[in-house]
């Protein structure tokens, strides 16, 4: 393996002006007093976390926060994609008011994805927007969804289709606490670190396949490298496009079939990475149709995406017409415009673009690639 290790937190920042901010990447961060000075000064922290993270890791962090400020509370949401919704949000909103926290009360979001995404929404949203920090506890919530600003809940119609643009003051990416995720949710972290090759690096793409089985066993200085890349890769593009008017849906590859995974099956049924990782053998096929890939690219990226422990063949989504299931679950998705699905698509290895697809065209791909 060509990444070494240091003990030394490393740091990916985020371009984005006075909304700029560090991504600290390390061992031994969560529970430091250290790594949260220099925050927005305040009285009053929220940690938000669930009912598996909790009893993990809230009492270091409360603990690491004392220092800092005179009330560290916490909320304790119920765990899982089913529980991103407004019910759950509005606990969040319970627990900042019933203490009087004020409009400079900075929140902790303690978590994987989900907790990440509704913290963020509830900071956009509380008094008109508090601060917040980002603490990932999941792979995929360290290269992925805690990095950007994008914040939301799902609705029954829909994955996260109510939500704001709000970036957070910093993120703290602690290995440590790699440690303690079931081998499931390490696999779909993988998904979102496997999505970066093909759309913008294939020198990275290598990497992780030479890599595949010290990520398995969860070695600090792959980690460390793959969510450094991952998080300098996104932090490149988001720089360029912080609300997606372009660029930034690239970040999507295998997001749409994999959206219509997670919605049709129900939420929590498929884990979001899970579908992601099927998702982009889909789209892979699907540039494949259109010309733009050969088929050894889209084998070379089922076997890696086989090796990360993802599924890599679909889910029937209707006992009569699957594919016309996903069709319609598809054209919910925000990236559709006037009904038409827009698809991100490899142009390249190693470069993406979006464009819309034939239905016929996208149902062979769905019919060739499920149960
Ligand atoms: P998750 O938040 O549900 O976490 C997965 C599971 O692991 C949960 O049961 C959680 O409680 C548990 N867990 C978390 N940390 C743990 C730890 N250290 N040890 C043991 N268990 C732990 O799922 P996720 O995969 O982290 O995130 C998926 C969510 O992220 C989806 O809702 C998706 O839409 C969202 N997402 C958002 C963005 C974005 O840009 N905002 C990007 C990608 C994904
Ligand atoms: N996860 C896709 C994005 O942040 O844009």
């Amino acid at each position: 393996m060509d990444a070494t290790f240091s003990p030394a937190a490393q740091q990916v920042r985020i371009d984005l002006g006075d909304r700029s901010y560090p991504i600290s990447i390390g061992t031994g961060l969560l529970g430091d007093p250290a790594t949260y000075q220099d925050l927005p000064a305040a009285t009053t922290a929220l940690v938000v976390s669930n009912t598996v993270v909790a009893p993990l890791y809230v009492g270091a962090l409360r603990r690491a926060l004392q220092p800092h400020y005179k009330r560290v509370l916490q909320v304790v949401l119920p765990d899982g994609e089913v529980h991103k919704d407004w019910p759950t949000l509005q606990l969040i909103f319970d627990a900042l008011l019933e203490n009087a926290s004020d409009r400079k009360t900075v929140l902790f979001a303690l978590g994987g994805g989900v907790v990440g995404d509704m913290t963020g929404f509830a900071a956009a949203c509380y008094m008109r927007g508090v601060p917040f920090v980002q603490v990932p506890t999941t792979l995929l919530a360290q290269v992925d969804s805690s990095v950007g600003g994008k914040t939301a809940i799902n609705h029954p119609l829909g994955k996260n289709m109510v939500g704001a643009f709000y970036q957070p003051e910093r993120v703290i990416c602690d290995l440590d606490v790699l440690q303690s995720l079931p081998p499931r949710e390490l696999s779909a972290g993988l998904a979102e670190i496997i999505k970066y090759g093909p759309i913008a690096d294939m020198d990275f793409y290598g990497w992780i396949e030479n890599n595949m089985e010290a990520l398995l066993a969860r070695e600090p200085a792959a980690l460390a490298h793959a969510i450094r890349r991952s998080c300098e890769i996104k932090a490149e593009v988001v720089g360029q496009d912080e609300r997606e008017t372009g660029l930034r849906a690239i970040l999507n590859f295998g997001h749409t079939f994999g959206h219509a995974i997670e919605s049709g099956l129900g939420y929590g049924q498929w884990l979001h990475g899970e579908g992601v990782g099927c998702g982009m053998v889909m789209a892979a096929r699907l540039s494949q149709r259109l010309g733009l890939v050969d088929s050894a690219f889209v084998e070379r990226l089922r076997t890696l995406i086989q090796r990360a422990g993802l599924p890599v063949t679909g889910p029937r989504l209707s006992p009569t017409d699957s594919a016309g299931r996903y069709l319609e679950l598809m054209r919910v998705d925000k990236k559709a415009e006037a009904g038409e699905i827009k698809f991100v698509v490899i142009a390249a290895p190693g470069s993406a673009a979006v464009r819309g697809a034939p239905d016929a065209l996208v149902r062979e791909v769905i019919d060739a690639s499920c149960d």
